[in-house]
């Protein structure tokens, strides 16, 4: 989740600048501060419950950390899902004898790695907060968390394909267009949930790995560890210092610091690039001018036939030219230079909608051996 430092490949280099600090009135308290005091952040599962007050809307189960070591089978190796700025996280069990009263559920169990890293914790807490308030078909659910001594856990719905960023750069069968497709529609219903809600949430960290899929390529947001309550009143932008990942935070953004729903839209826009092309925002292995994919695909976008030369070739010509076009054009404005020219992501998902084909499942089942004598 949105940690704000070098975690290894090259869609991973984060952002984060202190270009721009927050302003005063924002200002949280710095992390040095927080610490002496050590009063802002909740220490055990009551002081949490305290601070979610009246937003928490969705009931969260409070698990001790023995019952995380039992769900996971003790951090159990081959239980690992994978792992981020945050720590590792382990496909779990809940099983009716945990304790009393629990339903039997398959879950995603998120481990903060317990070094010293007190921003962690901040996520941790913001995870809780924004998830613990939002419910939609297109957020991933948080089922319960762990707040015990030094130990600080999360524990989602299990979502069984994993990341968008690794089905769809795995060296498995490609995902098809019409799956593309869906995961646009899900993921930018998800967005125009966050942005319209009765308190609007930027969610500030939009990438490939923070999109999750269910068995059926149903789509759903995950890591608000970045997120932050949106612009009230007749403000225009909060200001934070910035933090995200290059090749997906808005040029704006990364320059000022000033944060806006558009900069999540610039982010959705270099997602549809990623899904268009099957390149990543960002690939350090590329040629130099190849590297920031945004900057070499952006003159194409808008010109209906050279536009297909960028079409993921994985794909082997299977996509509907008009489709991809459309989609294309979509990208280009959610781009654009300036914020206020780009579209709201409620307009995003009514453009998205008539893209949209009936879906086939690619059996990504099978593994073929070849053996060599
Ligand atoms: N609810 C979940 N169900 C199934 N797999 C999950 C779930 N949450 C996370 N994962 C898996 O764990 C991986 C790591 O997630 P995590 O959010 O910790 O890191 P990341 O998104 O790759 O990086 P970052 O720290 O930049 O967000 C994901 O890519 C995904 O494969
Ligand atoms: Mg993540």
């Amino acid at each position: 989740m949105g940690n704000c430092w070098f975690i290894g490949s090259p869609s991973k280099y984060r952002v984060s600048s202190t270009a721009k600090s927050e302003s005063p009135k924002d200002q949280s308290p710095s992390v040095k501060e927080e610490q002496k005091n050590g009063s802002k952040l909740p220490s055990n599962p009551e002081e949490v419950e305290d601070l979610r007050g009246n937003t928490a809307t969705n009931p969260l189960i409070a698990f001790t950390f023995d019952e995380v070591k039992t769900i996971t089978g003790n951090f159990r190796q081959d239980y690992v899902l994978g792992g981020g700025g945050f720590g590792s996280v382990y496909k779990g069990f809940i099983t009716r004898d945990l304790r009393e009263g629990l339903q039997p559920l398959q879950v995603a169990v998120k481990v903060h790695d317990g070094d010293n890293s007190f921003q962690g914790h901040r996520e941790w807490l913001a995870e809780v907060i924004f998830l613990g308030q939002l419910s939609h078909p297109n957020l991933v659910k948080l089922i319960g968390y762990c707040c015990e001594d030094e130990h600080r856990v999360l524990i989602y719905e299990f979502m069984s394909r994993g990341s968008v960023e690794s089905n769809l750069f795995s060296m498995l069968l490609p995902l098809p267009w019409s799956i593309r497709m869906k995961i646009a529609l899900g993921a930018a219903k998800g967005l125009a949930f966050l942005h319209e809600a009765e308190k609007p949430v930027i969610f500030r960290d939009f990438k490939t790995s923070n999109i999750l899929l269910d068995q059926d390529y149903n789509t759903k947001l995950s890591d608000f560890g970045l997120a932050k309550d949106g612009p009230v009143g007749d403000k225009s932008h909060v200001s934070t210092r910035v933090m995200g990942t290059h090749g997906y935070a808005a040029p704006e953004y990364i320059m000022t610091g000033h944060l806006t729903a558009m900069s999540d839209v610039y982010s959705f826009g270099i997602v549809l690039l990623e899904l268009l092309t099957g390149r990543k925002s960002l690939d350090k292995t590329r040629p130099v001018r190849q590297q920031a994919l945004a900057d070499w695909v952006a003159p194409l976008l808008s010109q209906r036939k050279r536009v297909l030369n960028i079409v993921d070739p994985r794909l082997g010509g299977e996509y509907p030219v008009k489709a991809v076009q459309k989609m294309a054009m979509l990208a280009h404005h959610c781009l654009n230079r300036n914020p206020k020219a780009r579209p709201l992501m409620r307009d995003i998902v009514d453009s998205l909608e008539p893209l949209q084909e009936s879906v086939e499942f690619p059996s990504i089942g099978f593994i073929y051996t070849v053996v060599y004598d």
